[in-house]
Order: C-alpha cells, then structure tokens, then sequence
C-alpha cells in the first residue's frame, strides 16, 4: 500500500471514523507502518499535547504519550481527579484554559457519548482526538486493529471477521463496523447474546450463535464485557455470558486454522477469552498493544501537518 494524494480531508480533529475517507485510512496505514520500521522520526518539540482522561486507561494514554514523545512533542498528562474539574470547571473551560497554556493538541476519553465532537465545534485553535467516548466511538482503536488485521492478512475483501460479545455497549464495535465497511471487508459478522444486541447496526450481520458465527472466521475480535455500563435492571448474569460465549478452544475448531484472536483490552481472562488462548499462537494482543503506539504516531503527525502547527 502506498500513501495517496487527494484525500478530501484535511484533519483537524479525529473524533469518529466515519469523518474519514477510504484514503484518509490508507495513508495513515501506510504512516504508520513507515513509522514502525524506520527509527527515525520527524521533530515537533514546539508541538504540546496533553493527555485529558476522564476514564481509567492504560493502552490509549500511555501509546499516545509514547508515541508523542517519540516526535518530540511536549507532553502533559492531566488527571481529571486531581484536576480543577474537581471544583467545578467545566470541560471546555479546561480546554480553553489548556489552549492558552499554548496546547495544540488535546487526546480526550469520557464517559459522555459524543462529547468530543461537541466540544471540537467550540474550539479554535486546538485539535481534539478522541480517546473513547462512552458507547459511541474510539477511532484510533479501530485505527489499530486495522493495521494489526492487515499486517497479518491483508486481502481485506477476502476475509471473514467476526465481533464477538457486548457489542450494545462497545465503542470499539461501532468503530470498527464502520472501518469495515469502509475498507470493504469481505464479510462481518457480529456474534452477541440477545441481551447485548445494539438496536442500530452499521455494518455485518448479527447472530446470537458463537459455534455458527465462527464458522470458517479468519480475524475474532472479541470485546471486554463491560460490566460497568449494564444497568442493574439489566439483570446481567456473568456465568451464563461464560457459558454461551467465552471463547475456548473447542469452539475456536470452528474458525479457520490459521485464524486470529484479537481483543481491544483489557483482557478479563476466563470471562471473555480462556486463558491459555490470550497467550496462544492465535492470538494477537499484543501485536495491537504494539501497533497502538505507531498508529497513534500516524493520527498525531497527520494532525500536525495538515494544520501547520509547525
Ligand atoms: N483498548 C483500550 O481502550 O484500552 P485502555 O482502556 O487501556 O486504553
């Protein structure tokens, strides 16, 4: 793949994947990959970016912070406890405040479905990139996981991928339906318990039977039940989700031999994925965990550039 002229997008923001266009995805593909087996990157130590989480993380801060540091940019970390927020100031007047501070960039996680977007259109002078925002979307996850599916088999339209889980309240199964759809996958299915079934689908079709969905899978994304955001009418039971849909390894005989096992993480072990598979030759978390820094990279020099912050 090689990067393309003509993208009809200049990205200011990234804050969900449907802003983007095919090409917008491949050149950051292409970045990305440059980025992962050159190690020499470009210098942006004028460039400041604060890392603005609102919700636990691991992965998507510490990769955007590393692979901010990897181009030289400033960078801070605000944590939203000890942060003013605390005392009543609201988001965006932490965000004005930070762009005064001279800011360009802000990568911000929230519990708030489409925050990041209300927020972009109040904005001037900064970029903002969401991190995750509650059930509605995290691009630069699904950014990543399309790097990681590629890399290991790249005929897209000949693929069969499958999502499997808790897909009603995953932000990461929103994303990558629309990637998908974009990229022209081959076939998605979506393989979730009745009770975790979104009511609008973007993209695949949706079963309720994880040994029929599997059926000859070449790519399993499997989602973290998050068991935070299911109401307590919701009356979710833990073990009947482990029965019906933990992947194994005698349910995995269903998919291709050659098939991969992917997760957006965290990983609860024995929930959602049996334990001796995480650390499988199926599997490739890791490989996403690594890919994570180089995408990230990818998304903040693209940004970078297309807004002559430099
Ligand atoms: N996949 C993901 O968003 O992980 P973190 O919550 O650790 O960032």
């Amino acid at each position: 793949m090689v990067e393309k002229s003509g993208s009809i997008i200049s990205m200011k923001h990234l804050l969900e994947i449907s802003k983007l266009t095919k090409t917008d995805i491949e050149n950051l593909l292409v970045k990305a990959q440059k980025f992962k087996q050159e190690l020499c990157y470009p210098k942006y130590s004028e460039i400041c970016l604060a890392n603005l989480f609102y919700e636990p993380s691991t992965r998507t801060r510490v990769s955007f912070e590393l692979g901010a540091k990897r181009l030289s940019l400033m960078v801070t970390n605000i944590d939203s406890k000890s942060s003013s927020s605390t005392k009543g100031e609201t988001i965006l007047d932490t965000i004005t405040t930070l762009e005064a501070m001279g800011v360009n960039l802000i990568v911000l996680r929230h519990t708030e479905d489409y925050l990041p977007l209300k927020i972009a259109k109040s904005v001037k002078n900064i970029s903002i990139i969401n991190a995750g925002d509650g059930m509605h979307a995290h691009p630069s996850q699904a950014l990543l996981d399309l790097m990681t599916i590629i890399e290991t088999k790249p005929k897209l339209e000949k693929l069969k991928i499958a999502i499997v889980g808790d897909i009603l309240h995953s932000r990461v199964a929103n994303s990558l339906q629309l990637i998908f759809a974009i990229m022209n996958v081959g076939e998605l299915i979506l393989i979730t318990p009745k009770y975790c079934e979104p009511s609008y689908v973007h993209y695949g079709t949706v079963t309720h039977s994880l040994e029929n969905g599997l059926k000859d899978c070449d790519v399993i994304i499997v989602l973290r039940v998050q068991k935070e955001r299911f109401k307590s009418s919701e009356n979710f039971d833990i073990d009947d989700y482990i029965n019906f849909f933990k992947i194994e390894p005698k349910v995995l005989a269903n998919a291709r031999p050659d098939a991969i096992l992917m997760h957006p993480g965290p990983v609860n072990r024995d929930v959602e994925i049996e334990n001796s598979l995480v650390d499988s030759k199926y599997s490739k978390i890791l490989l996403q965990v690594q890919n994570g820094v180089f995408m990230r990279m990818a998304i903040l020099d693209t940004i970078i550039r297309e807004n002559n912050y430099v």
